[in-house]
């Protein structure tokens, strides 16, 4: 890596790889960092918050958490707590968190499985089996969540989950019929090994065969694929916030990121479903569904499948740079 020559290099260079690692919108990678001796600095990437999917960059700020998160899961089990200090800087929204590193730390077998989780978990988009993902990982999951602040519910009554599939339906549609949301799509669909970004073909799932109870993303180039059955019954669980101001999101991003990760170490995959979460009026009736309090960031659903394969990323270089002193920092 060039641009990191601090004395720190060998905690923050493998901190940055794991922080591109972090899912984001049609891996659109809308982060940037900057580096000093003892800091990590997250900023966003207004350039790369998709305008049509997510025009406030709600999402682009989830994968921003996610990718926070990463970065303390790195750190730690490297033996170097750190301090994360979110939305720092009230004058600049875009400069999302300062992590600060701090001593040594105990470093616990759950530290280093969480850590290495980060380079192997995937957006599944296949189907799943029908094992059903045992009790004790629910609780696993939904326990993640709420460590980062968050709440996961999991949809157990089918009527719930039958509500759910008729607004991902609805959503869907929606989608299907902008061709502002189309073209984004396409924009960010990438033939494989062409580009660092973007959600590549082979990541596509099939088309879920008729009759089955959940629409799934359909990226373009995957309409020559046979459609095949999908798990019937599917674990689907809805993740959201308290409030929905940019720091809940970004906090609900680290908790997402704990959630995806407690599945991977427990050999669950898990896939997006966010067309509801993405569609005003859908997620006006998803808040309904969950009561009518929390904020609806993100739907996800769990289960069992066959290896997918990893997108690419931009290195860590491309989109790391050192730190510069702010102008009021350099009166004092
Ligand atoms: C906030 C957010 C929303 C997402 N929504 C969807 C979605 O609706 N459908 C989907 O197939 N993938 C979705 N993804 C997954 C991304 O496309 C995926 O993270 C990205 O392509 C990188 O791949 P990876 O997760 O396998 O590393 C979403 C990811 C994030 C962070």
């Amino acid at each position: 890596m060039t641009a990191i020559h601090t004395r720190t290099a060998n905690l923050v260079v493998p901190a940055l790889e794991a922080a591109v690692r972090a899912p984001s919108p049609h891996n659109t990678q809308p982060w940037r960092f900057e580096v000093g001796e003892d800091r990590i600095d997250v900023h966003l990437d207004p350039g790369r918050v998709l305008t049509v999917a997510d025009a406030d960059g709600r999402e682009a700020r989830l994968a921003c958490g996610a990718a926070i998160l990463n970065i303390q899961l790195a750190l730690r089990a490297a033996g170097r707590a750190c301090a994360v200090h979110l939305l720092p800087d009230r004058a600049r929204p875009a400069h999302l968190a300062t992590v600060w590193l701090q001593g040594p730390c105990q470093v616990t077998p759950e530290d280093r499985a969480f850590a290495r989780a980060v380079g192997f978990r995937r957006s599944n988009r296949r189907p799943f089996t029908d094992r059903p993902v045992p009790p004790w990982i629910r609780h696993a999951l939904v326990r993640a969540a709420s460590l980062e602040g968050a709440s996961l519910v999991l949809l157990d009554r089918p009527a719930d989950l039958d509500e759910l599939a008729a607004l991902l339906r609805r959503a869907e549609h929606l989608q299907a019929e902008d061709p502002a949301f189309q073209e984004e799509l396409r924009r960010w669909t990438a033939e494989n090994g062409h580009r660092d970004d973007g959600v590549p073909l082979s990541a596509g799932g099939p088309r879920p065969a008729p009759g089955g109870l959940l629409t799934l993303r359909q990226y373009p180039g995957g309409e020559e694929r046979p459609a095949r059955p999908f798990e019937s019954d599917p674990l689907v669980a809805v993740l959201s916030s308290f409030t929905d101001v940019p720091l809940a999101q970004l906090r609900t991003g680290q908790a997402l990121q704990r959630v995806l990760l407690t599945g991977t170490t427990a050999g669950v995959s898990a896939s997006f479903l966010s067309q509801p979460v993405e569609v005003g009026a859908t997620r006006d009736a998803l808040r309904d569904l969950l009561g009518g309090e929390a904020c609806p960031q993100a739907v996800l659903r769990f289960g069992y499948g066959f290896a997918a394969p990893a997108t690419p990323r931009r290195r860590p270089e491309c989109v790391t740079r050192p730190r510069r002193r702010q102008p009021e920092e350099a009166t004092r």
